[in-house]
């Protein structure tokens, strides 16, 4: 291999160079190029081929030990690998999943495209112990493991069953619900509905960021590291494509009966809230509504059944570590009704203290509303804890699903949770639609908080009756094509399986969170023992925005600012954090590109 042509260097070479993200289509055409560039070539291969003297040069890209992205990376075998046995020790039981899997796919005779390759090939990144040359990282016998223990019990025996049984390669998506599709035959030819790629393995980080296409995109020369998933997720192709198929074969608005068009959109759109109301296990599709995202599903929630509800005296309990958006209507509503808000406080961990929560819960407490997951420090809350707590006293329970939707299987049977909310574009779907669940009874007893069509059953001027749930919250026409695209994405997550994303987001978690520890004068905020994706951190002497432009320079995407949670911050005596957040297709390279440019940042080898 050629080390002299950095000149040719592309962003897409590098990515292949580096290991960060082999391109098949690159190294077909590399290959291709380097055969037909030897010099026997034209006589070995069929006399009809064309000439040799069109092939291009060979172009195989070098991995520049020298270049200012990857100043550190040399070659693979060269490198020590510091956390390779605790990493492998960590993947261990996704190998055994795997195998599992394996097995059960033989066993039922399922055709599984991924059989052959069992156990799938795990990337296991390279972490260079000489990433900076001005620190000495601690030795790994100092960081701590927090998350060991919690990732084993993970994996009991029976846990492994029921996620080899839930993770089992699907069968083929081509059974579509949408019955314009199967049984009308329309005058027009339309292209079939973009059909999934073949099953992943249970888990192949690379296959997995191929979906993704703006994982390719350069960022100031530099390959799009995309770590500010708690803002919002990148859309795999899959979603893409079904947005571009609804506009091309679908698009109306949602009243059946008027044309084909309106028939396909309706069933669309329904079918969508089907995949809704299964990826929550909800008891029936008639429990989701179609809301903007989080923060209307909890608007929704408080200016219909709050009103109803809340009266003077009353009390609402939430939890310190909640977004702006699930405190700000709540407070609206007790300024409205002279209610009382009352907030649980947390640990220097950021972990509820349960104490402190239960003694806020009496016979005064009507709703507590909290998030499963912080976006700002990444505790996982015990939400079905909480939640059972709060109903000894009758308070009805709101989950605010935001942050968890896309790391954990999320089941609103097993919680229990009265209401639950969440935004579609963080979990791989468009933005501008997100979903509430909410028990049947309960939501058929809320009056609608927005009046116009589609909502009613009949109206006339002295008097207006409305359609049950969903539709009498669904005034207007409605995100139709986003509802449709949110679908899309819950399949693709399903057809990965929520288990798998969870270990492996585990994993990311445990090395990122060991990465920054090895940062002088990084301080982790939010260090609960059960988080998810989130790594808010200050670093001594820099400003969070400081820190975000530094890493933006590298092509690093993180959030800096007050995360929309200025209360949970202000607990632990600040007002701003850099926040890197994990998804699916983040890589242990990810995280080591972002050590790097960190100990860089710290080390003063970045100007500001
Ligand atoms: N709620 C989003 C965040 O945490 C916007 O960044």
């Amino acid at each position: 291999m050629s080390t002299s042509n950095f000149d040719q260097f592309t962003g897409e070479s590098l990515q292949a160079a580096s290991g960060y993200l082999p391109d098949v289509e690159l190294l077909t055409r590399l290959a291709n190029e380097f055969f037909t560039a030897l010099p026997n070539a034209a006589i070995a291969s069929n006399s009809n081929a064309p000439s040799s003297a069109a092939t291009p040069e060979l172009d195989i890209p070098a991995f520049p030990a020298d270049h200012p992205h990857v100043e550190n990376f040399v070659s693979q075998s060269d490198i020590p690998l510091p956390f390779e046995t605790e990493l492998n020790a960590l993947l261990a039981p996704i190998n055994e999943i795997s195998a599992a899997l394996s097995g059960t796919a033989h066993a039922a005779g399922a055709p599984s495209p991924a059989a052959a390759t069992f156990p799938p090939p795990l990337e296991i990144p390279v972490f260079p112990a000489n990433f900076s040359s001005a620190v000495t990282p601690l030795p790994l016998s100092a960081i701590p493991l927090p998350f060991e223990d919690e990732l084993r019990a993970l994996f009991t025996p029976a846990q492994k069953a029921s996620h080899a049984h839930a993770s089992a390669p699907a069968s083929s998506n081509s059974g579509s619900s949408f019955y314009f599709l199967d049984s009308i035959a329309s005058p027009v030819t339309r292209a079939p509905l973009p059909a999934f790629a073949a099953a992943h393995p249970p888990f192949d980080v690379n296959a997995i960021r191929r979906d993704f296409p703006i994982l390719k995109e350069l960022v100031h020369g530099r390959p799009l590291i995309w770590l500010d998933n708690a803002a919002t997720t990148q859309k795999p192709q899959s979603v893409i494509d079904r947005l571009s198929y609804f506009y091309q074969h679908e698009n109306s608005n949602i009243h059946r009966a008027a044309h084909e068009l309106a028939a396909r959109a309706t069933d669309a759109y329904e079918d969508a809230r089907k995949k809704v109301g299964h990826f929550l296990n909800a008891p029936s599709a008639d429990e989701i509504v179609f809301v903007r995202g989080t923060t209307e599903g909890i608007n929704l929630v408080a200016q219909s059944w709050g009103r109803q509800h809340i009266h003077e005296g009353d009390e609402i309990v939430i939890t310190w570590l909640e977004h702006h958006a699930n405190i700000v209507p709540w407070q609206q509503l007790c300024t409205e009704k002279g209610a009382k808000l009352r907030v649980a406080p947390v640990d220097d961990h950021g972990q509820i203290l349960l104490d402190e929560y239960q003694k806020l819960l009496n016979s005064r407490t009507k709703l507590v509303a909290f998030s499963q997951v912080s976006n700002a420090l990444g505790t996982i809350t015990p939400a079905q804890q909480m939640i059972a707590m709060a109903h000894r006293v009758g308070a009805r329970v709101l989950l605010d699903g935001a942050q968890s939707v896309s790391h954990m299987r999320i089941d609103v049977q097993q919680l229990d949770c009265d209401w639950f909310v969440f935004s579609g574009h963080k979990v791989f779907a468009p933005t501008g639609i997100g979903a509430l669940f909410g028990k049947a009874e309960l939501l058929n007893s809320m009056s609608p908080w927005q009046g116009g069509g589609n909502m009613i059953q009949d109206v006339t001027f002295e008097k207006t009756t409305y359609h049950a749930a969903p539709a009498r919250f669904e005034a207007g026409t409605g995100n139709i094509a986003d509802a449709v695209g949110l679908g899309a994405a819950i399949d693709y997550v399903q057809r990965i399986g929520l288990e798998n994303i969870s270990c492996y987001e585990h994993q990311l978690l445990v090395y990122a969170t060991r990465g920054l520890s090895t940062i002088p004068g990084l301080r982790l905020i939010g260090t609960a023992a059960e988080k998810a994706g989130v790594l808010s951190f200050v670093l001594k002497g820099f400003s969070s925005e400081e820190v975000g432009a530094a890493l933006n320079r590298e092509g690093i995407a993180v959030r800096s600012g007050h995360h929309c949670a200025q209360p949970i911050l202000r607990r632990f005596g600040l007002e701003t954090t850099v926040r890197p957040s994990l998804a699916l297709y983040n890589t242990c390279a990810d995280i080591d590109f972002l050590i790097a440019a960190l100990h860089r940042i710290q080390s003063g080898r970045v100007s500001f």
